[in-house]
Order: structure tokens, then sequence, then C-alpha cells
């Protein structure tokens, strides 16, 4: 039984938007994208784990905005402009921090967390009196599904329930509230925001790009599903914890990465030999009789969620992927404030209540990245990889990518069916760029 093959989307018919040149190098592009896209749809800013008390704060910036996502000492989360309302100066370039109060580092005024303006050096100048405890820090609306926190600077969205459509649901069953960041990177490349995107958005590039997943995932597409829906959202269910059939005709075996797929789990990737296409059902039993044991709560979930890859292309710019019931990625793309040529690329991964065991595996067969520690990096693409092999070798292909896109000799794409999800990305910006 498979999740995805229970219950399909409405998969909408596809528009055949024209994915011109103009869509990732125009300025004039650009600015419609953030009239009529970042500033209407739901935004992916932080994850609750990562701000567990109150005062913890996390800043992301999105295009020409920073936003401030800040625990109250409610409990509730709370997302201001990071926005001195004196004269305009950001009030923290930090990215992730604790206080108490937001001190703008130009004339000291303090914010606290709630967004209220607590002091004000030289108050008793005020013509008007003491803005004190009436100033406000600008507020976005703020909301919160499977321990992500999603802002909208749109007064007027739909619930980011509504907005997440049949998403919702499917996340819930993780119950990844708490799951905690295993891995975090964030890259500076030379290319549009769409263009990882739209990578994420087809699964055709495994084979080329990433062809080590041969030996633990089942690339071929006839056996995956893809839907879409009419939020905007893709998904795709692709088989993993087992090597493709197409490795019937070169080298079928066990490699490193499926063998630390199988070891924790206590499967030995030895008494798999001749029969290798046993490891995906073994590993969901394994999980289902040891899981709960470790800490994972599985409960709600089908096989195929113990093993497979649940990816999810959240319209506009962030793909989820809960693989198996250990982990889940994050990877975001967010505009250059100015540049359509440029974007910052995010890749999070947080690991669920269980997989902590996994530590140990460091370094082995896919799991470099769990070397890399829960700290943020940031750097500039070529400085140096992530450690997410999969993430790097994505990443290898979009600069020069975007170096064919801005040519003269650039006509537009041919996609096949299976690059459908790309297809359907680009008609949903168009029906968000031709509304209103
Ligand atoms: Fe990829």
């Amino acid at each position: 039984m498979s999740r995805a093959s229970e219950t399909r989307w409405v998969n909408p018919p596809l528009e055949g938007t024209p994915i011109t040149s103009e869509r990732y190098t125009s300025s004039d592009f650009m600015e419609s994208e953030w009239e009529k896209i970042w500033t209407k749809v739901w935004l992916l800013v932080a994850r609750t784990p990562e701000i567990p008390n109150p005062g913890d704060y996390s800043v992301e910036e999105i295009g020409s905005e920073s936003f401030i996502t800040v625990r109250q000492d409610d409990g509730g989360i709370r997302t201001f402009y990071n926005v001195c309302q004196h004269r305009g100066s950001r009030l923290t370039f930090a990215h992730e921090g604790y206080t108490n109060r937001f001190v703008c580092p130009y004339h000291g005024w303090e914010w606290a967390k709630s967004g209220i303006l607590e002091q004000v050096p030289d108050e008793e100048d005020f013509p008007g009196g003491s803005p004190c405890g009436e100033l406000s820090l600008v507020e976005v609306r703020c909301e919160t599904h499977a321990g992500f926190v999603f802002i909208t600077m749109n007064e007027n969205a739909p619930s980011l329930q509504e907005y997440l459509g049949p998403v919702w649901d499917d996340w819930e069953q993780y119950h990844s509230e708490k799951w905690t960041r295993t891995s975090a990177a964030t890259v500076a490349v030379d290319c549009n925001w769409k263009v990882p995107q739209d990578n994420s958005c087809e699964s055709y590039h495994l084979r080329s790009v990433h062809p080590q997943g041969e030996y633990w995932i089942e690339h071929d597409y006839k056996q995956c599903v893809f839907d879409w829906c009419l939020e905007g959202h893709n998904r795709m269910a692709i088989m993993m914890g087992i090597p493709a059939k197409s490795l019937i005709e070169k080298d079928l075996r066990i490699d490193d990465q499926l063998a630390s797929m199988l070891e924790p789990w206590g499967l030995n990737p030895q008494d798999f030999e001749g029969r290798e296409f046993e490891t995906r059902e073994a590993l969901q039993k394994a999980k289902r009789a040891m899981g709960q044991d470790r800490g994972y709560v599985i409960g709600d979930l089908v096989d195929d969620q113990l093993t497979d890859a649940y990816h999810y292309n959240i319209f506009p710019n962030v793909t989820i992927s809960y693989s198996g019931c250990e982990y889940v990625s994050m990877q975001r793309m967010r505009p250059h404030p100015t540049n359509p040529a440029k974007c910052f690329y995010d890749n999070f991964t947080y690991g669920a209540a269980g997989s902590e065991s996994d530590a140990a595996l460091a370094g082995k067969g896919g799991k470099e990245w769990l070397s890399e520690g829960s700290q943020r990096e940031f750097f500039t693409y070529g400085d140096r990889l992530m450690n997410r092999r999969i993430a790097d070798q994505d990443l290898s292909i979009v600069t020069g990518q975007q170096l064919g896109l801005a040519s003269r000799a650039y006509a537009g794409v041919n996609l096949l069916a299976q690059e459908d999800r790309v297809q359907r990305f680009h008609d949903v910006i168009n029906r968000y760029l031709e509304s209103c």
C-alpha cells in the first residue's frame, strides 16, 4: 500500500505557459514576481524547534525584506519586519539568537519581543509625548505546521492550512513538529531562484546528476507517483531503500549507502545477496517492529512512508522531502534583492527523535552531512561543498543552466511528460502574475 497511490491529487490540466528566458533574467519580471507572488503567498521562514524558549529568534531575508520570528512569553510565535520604526534601520543582522529586547543599533530604541516599543533615549524630548508602549514593529501573519513556520505579507491570504491544501494532511502523519536540525547550509549562487526549484520539480535528472542513487532509489519514472494540486504544490513519491531495477543489467549489489540504511535496523547487507530487491520491504518490517521503541512516532505512517522519499514542491520556493521516517530535508530558494541572476539556496535537514543513533554513521555512505553539525554555514557557491551529496550535485548544474537560459540560443524548453511538474510550476507562477 502506498500513501501516494491511495491519495492521488487533483492534477488539474497543464496550461503550457512558455518557459521563456526573461523569467530567469529580466528585472521587470523579477519586480512582477515581487508584487504579485512574494508579497501574496505563504513563505517558509523558520522552524519551531529552533526557537524553543521565549526570546529565541530567527531572522530570514526574502528578497529585499527581512523578518524576525520570535518566541513569545506565552509560547506563541510572532513575526515582525526587521525594521526600526524610528528611522528605518535593520534591528539585527544576526540570523538566530536569544534576546529579551531588540535594540536598534542606530539610536538605541528598544523593542520588546512582543513588538512594542519599550524604551527610547531622551524620551522626554518627543514633542507629542513618548511613543513608548504605543508604537510597535510591523507584524506579519505567521502560522506553523509540522514544525515549519510560514509567514505572509498578505493580510487577505487564506489560512496556511487552506494554502497547503492536501500537503497539510500528508505532513501531519509524520509528527515532525519537534524534529531537530542536523545540518544547515546557505549558499549564494549565480542563478535565478527558479532554476533550483525547477530542478526539484523533476526526477528525470537522477540518473545523470545523481548516478549513485541507482543503488538505493528506484529512479524509473514509471515506478514513481507524481501529483500536483489546485493550491499550486507538487508531490513526488519515489521508492527508496532498494536498488533500481536498471541495475540488473549492470552491477546489482548492496552498496555502502544502502548498507548504511540497513545496518541501523539490524539488517545485514550480506544476507541480501541474491535477493537485493527485498531490502525495502525488510526495512519497512524492521522499522515497524523497532521504530516505536527507538522513539519514532510512526503509527500514522503507511509502510511506504517508512522508507520512501515523499518530496513536496511548495509554491513558490521551497522543497520539503521526507526521507523515510527518519529525516526531512528543506531546500529553499530565496530571491536576491536586486539581481534576477542570483539567489540564495538553503539546504537544511532535520532528524526525527530516534534518528540520533545515526550519528555513529556520520561520514559513511550517504551520511556525510551528519558530520557537518547543526550550525548554519553561509558561503558562496564554489568556495566549498555542503557535504550533502545530492544537493551538491544539484547545485553543480544550476550556474551552467542559468548561462544557457540567458543565451540568444535559448528558445524555450522541450519537456518530457515526467517533467510535467516543471510546467505546472510555471503555470502557477503565471496564474499569480495574471491575477489582479
Ligand atoms: Fe537532483
